[in-house]
This record gives C-alpha cells, sequence and structure tokens, in this order.
C-alpha cells in the first residue's frame, strides 16, 4: 500500500484580527474517513483551504506524504483533490467539457484525457447525459461532477468541505458510498454539519470550536464518553406519578423530568431489572432504556465544555 499521511502541526491562520485557526494539530497516517465538525465560524473550511494549500498559514507546519506544503511547492497540490463548499462551476460548459476543462488544469496530458473523464464517470456513477450544460444540473448532479472532477489526477488525499449537505437521503448515500470508496485507499477528510453522517462514516472524529481543536477521538469513545449510566422512562400514565414512585425507591438517585422522559440514575447498577419489573406492574410503561444523549446533544457539550 502506498504510504500516505496528513500532518498538521500547531497551525495558526489569521485574518486581520480573526484568530480563525489557533495552534491546531492533527496526525492522520492511514486510508480512512475523518471527519471535521464545529459551529458555524469554527474554522473548518480555513484548516481544509490550509491542508489543500490554498490558504498559506500564519504559524505552523503541514506536511502531506512527508512533503511540506509551502507556497513554492506547487506538486504537492497533485496530492490532494479539494471539493470546496461553494464552487462556482463553468456553467456554460456541457459536464463532459467540465471534466475535460479540469482535466487540463490537473495536468492530465492530452492524449489520455478522455479516457480519465470516461473512467472517473463510470466510477462516480454519473448518469445524466454528458452533454447536460453545467448550468442546469441539479444539486445532486453539480456534486457529483464536482466530485468527479476533483479526482481526475487520482490524488492521495481528498478534501471535501460539506460534501453532502444540500442532498436529498438518496443522494447523500450515493456520495457517502463513493467517499467510502475513496477512503480505502486515500484520506478523505470531510467537513458536515450533519452529525449522523459523520458519526456513522468516520473512524475518526475532529472538532473545531472557536479555532481550537477541542476534540479528536472516535465516534464510540466520544458517545461512551458522554454516555453516564443514567436511564430514561416513559409511560403513558401522569409522569408526575412515576417521578414520584422513583423518587421514594430506595435503589435510586436523582430523578429529573426532560420532555416526555424520566431520567433517574440507579444507586446499584444490578437493581435496573427488578426496577422495571416492579414498573411494568405499577404504571402503563411504554418504554425504558439507558438514556443515551442524541448526538446534536453530544456535539452541544463537547462545545459548551471547551
Ligand atoms: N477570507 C477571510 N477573510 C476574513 N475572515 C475570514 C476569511 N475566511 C474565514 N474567515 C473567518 O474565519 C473564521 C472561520 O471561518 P471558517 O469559514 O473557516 O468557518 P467554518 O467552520 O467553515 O464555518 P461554517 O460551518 O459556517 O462553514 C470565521 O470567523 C470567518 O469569518
Ligand atoms: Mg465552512
Amino acid at each position: 500500500m502506498k504510504k500516505i499521511g496528513v500532518k498538521v502541526e500547531a497551525l495558526s491562520k489569521n485574518f486581520d484580527d480573526v484568530k480563525a485557526l489557533k495552534q491546531v494539530s492533527i496526525q492522520i497516517d492511514k486510508p480512512g474517513l475523518y471527519g471535521l465538525i464545529g459551529p458555524n465560524g469554527a474554522g473548518k473550511t480555513t484548516l481544509l483551504k490550509c491542508i489543500s494549500s490554498l490558504l498559506v498559514p500564519s504559524e505552523g507546519d503541514i506536511h502531506l506524504n512527508g512533503d511540506r506544503v509551502s507556497p513554492k511547492n506547487l506538486a504537492i497540490r497533485n496530492k490532494i483533490g479539494f471539493l470546496p463548499e461553494d464552487s462556482g462551476l463553468y456553467d456554460r460548459l456541457s459536464a463532459k467539457e467540465f471534466l475535460h476543462v479540469m482535466a487540463g488544469m490537473s495536468g492530465i496530458p492530452k492524449d489520455v484525457r478522455s479516457n480519465k473523464v470516461r473512467d472517473v464517470v463510470e466510477y462516480i456513477g454519473i448518469d445524466f447525459p454528458p452533454s447536460k450544460i453545467v448550468k442546469y444540473l441539479s444539486t445532486g448532479q453539480r456534486r457529483l461532477l464536482l466530485l468527479a472532477s476533483i479526482i481526475l489526477h487520482e490524488p492521495d488525499i481528498i478534501i471535501l468541505d460539506e460534501s453532502l449537505s444540500g442532498l436529498d437521503p438518496i443522494n447523500r448515500e450515493r456520495i457517502s458510498e463513493i467517499m467510502r470508496r475513496l477512503a480505502k485507499e486515500n484520506i478523505v477528510i470531510f467537513s458536515s454539519h450533519i452529525l449522523s453522517d459523520i458519526w456513522r462514516l468516520c473512524e475518526k472524529i475532529y472538532v473545531l470550536n472557536d479555532g481550537s481543536l477541542i476534540v479528536e477521538d472516535n465516534p464510540d469513545s466520544i458517545l461512551s464518553r458522554m454516555t453516564d449510566d443514567s436511564f430514561f422512562v416513559t409511560s403513558k400514565i401522569n409522569i408526575e406519578e412515576v417521578k414520584d414512585y422513583l423518587e421514594k425507591n430506595k435503589f435510586v438517585q436523582e430523578v429529573s423530568i426532560q420532555g416526555e422522559r424520566i431520567i433517574f440514575r440507579l444507586k446499584d447498577f444490578s437493581k435496573a431489572n427488578q426496577l422495571v419489573g416492579e414498573m411494568l406492574e405499577k404504571f402503563e410503561i411504554v418504554s425504558f432504556g439507558p438514556n443515551i444523549p442524541d448526538l446534536d446533544q453530544i456535539f452541544t457539550r463537547l462545545v459548551d465544555a471547551s
């Protein structure tokens, strides 16, 4: 397998007074899908553009496959495929012409361009006519075309800024599947506000807040760090009655109501089954289970704690 890697060391980027990135360090040394999340303005696009050598950092270093990224090292751009958050396509060209122009800009020799374009169209599964004018493509079609255009030169490191936003679930799955395929041999880093996509796709998640990297971990351990050993219960009858019952139970502590749910913690974890049995007899229990925060709650807690 080819040796690939992204190493970001103490990276800072200032736009005048705005400190968009503050001493961010990241090291990735094997193929896979890596997710970047964070509130609006956290610095995600800035970080992705610095890695893609489209922005020059104020401080710090970036190495791709061991080579230092610098404005002088233009060859390094060949290792990268960058899908921007918002991109002006050449609207008047046909999809096929657009791919040919992009192939030329990527330095692909003229005599192999047609083959490259054909291969990439097949790889991405572009199913609209190649003669269709870019201006008239739907959002999903444009995304597929853009994705095709940034992998024509077979980059090792693929950087996707919000590649799944604005798509319907079918197209999101379609693009996710292409990203998974690309990630078998390449490093794919992508940002998203769709937390469920980040959680299901990534082997590692990076959380940026206000320019700083606040979390770097895999989805399961973030989830287990955020999950305490509390339970929830919902009931058809007045939940105050259930709450009252739990508060009086000697095995229970910290009872609270969150919306339709009663949240509680057990002093003795081994009494969970016994307690459920008793509650099922006494009340019309609708659901019961471990109180796992949803992804939005996890995101908010991570950001608030930083
Ligand atoms: N070219 C620029 N000039 C001045 N400020 C900029 C520039 N680009 C980004 N910024 C600022 O840097 C900060 C980080 O912006 P960035 O676009 O990286 O955030 P983001 O995490 O991608 O946000 P979003 O989720 O909204 O896309 C923001 O305060 C933004 O206003
Ligand atoms: Mg952005």
